[in-house]
């Protein structure tokens, strides 16, 4: 779209040059962006007031079919911090219309869009319908923007990412997709442990065997929570039930019973932190004795979607 601030002064040098058309899933960041990414977000974490006119007159569309504290409030903060603003919508996207007129309607009115679905597809078809950039804020099979302030946190805290081991635990759900796409290419071994039927996506598997394969780095998909902690630096779980998942609730809690991370579980890897993205269901996924350590990095988890997500808008906003 015309961009109706051509007659403000030109924003700040350190804005690079928006190049990125649609997040939709991890891989629509090259590896290249990925890294820059993250060196951005740190210049950013450093010297927000650096930035603080670099979105001036840029507006977001955030459009959200499901409940949200972190990602709804982190992409309203990073839009404004950056000098933009956002407006928000709720409910099934294409409930009255469809997502083709949605995604030319909001072009013609807002710099990019910001998406959480249900469904992967809608992602797809409202990036393949809008000429602005399309974020995806969690689907059905991915959750990106989780997996970049994921490894911002590792990053931050270890000093580097190579060679690092992340132990996944729990359900091979859109957390553990977007993990298993990113980590690999950063150089971290990365070990997934569900239970039997509740393992990632095969294909999604197949295509982080290959980036694993490809960056010299292990992918380890298993049933046993021994074999991923071993010598794990980072543990990270996420809910057993996600949601859109909730009538399967019930049987879940009761497969997941083993793979709760909890003491025991964390003796098995001496020294690693625990992540989990929140929101966490404290006696369920993990024990409050966990998430309250000093070992829990899930608040610095949670401020760094700020971090990662401003940078990420100033790869991908005109
Ligand atoms: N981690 C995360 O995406 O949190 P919300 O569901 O609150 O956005
Ligand atoms: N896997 C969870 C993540 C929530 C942030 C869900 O999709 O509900």
């Amino acid at each position: 779209m015309m961009n109706i601030n051509s007659a403000l002064p030109a924003a700040p040098s350190v804005r690079p040059k928006a190049s990125l058309r649609r997040f939709a899933w991890d891989l629509d960041l090259s590896q290249d962006e990925l890294v820059q990414l993250l060196e951005l977000t740190a210049a950013l974490k450093r010297s927000p007031a650096s930035y603080a006119r670099a979105l001036e007159g840029r507006y977001l569309s955030l459009l959200f079919e499901k409940p949200s504290l972190r990602t709804r409030l982190t992409f309203e903060l990073a839009i404004k911090q950056l000098g933009g603003d956002a407006v928000f919508s709720n409910g099934l996207i294409a409930e009255r219309e469809p997502l083709k007129d949605v995604a030319r309607n909001l072009e013609r009115w807002t710099h990019g869009i910001v998406a959480r679905v249900f469904s992967q597809q809608t992602i797809e078809e409202l990036a393949r319908w809008s000429s602005v950039p399309v974020i995806n804020a969690l689907s059905d099979l991915y959750h990106p923007c989780q997996a970049l302030a994921d490894v911002f946190t590792l990053k931050e805290h270890f000093g580097q990412l190579r060679g690092l081991k992340l132990a996944f635990v729990g359900d091979g759900n859109n957390v553990a997709h977007s993990l298993m796409l990113t980590a690999p290419r950063l150089g971290v071994d990365l070990a997934v442990a569900t239970p039997p039927g509740y393992a990632p996506n095969p294909e999604i598997a197949a295509v982080a065997a290959g980036l694993a394969a490809a960056s010299g780095t292990s992918l380890t998909v298993t049933s046993e929570p021994a074999e991923a902690l071993r010598g794990a630096d980072a543990v990270y779980t996420d809910v057993w039930t996600s949601m859109g998942f909730e009538d399967q609730a019930e049987e879940r809690r009761r497969v997941f019973q083993p793979y709760q991370v909890n003491q025991r579980l964390m003796e098995m890897a001496p020294g690693a932190v625990f992540l989990h993205c929140l929101p966490a269901k404290r006696g369920a996924e993990v024990t409050d004795e966990v998430i309250e350590s000093p070992r829990s990095l899930v608040f610095e988890q949670a401020e760094n979607r700020l971090h990662t997500q401003k940078a990420l808008l100033l790869m991908m906003l005109d």
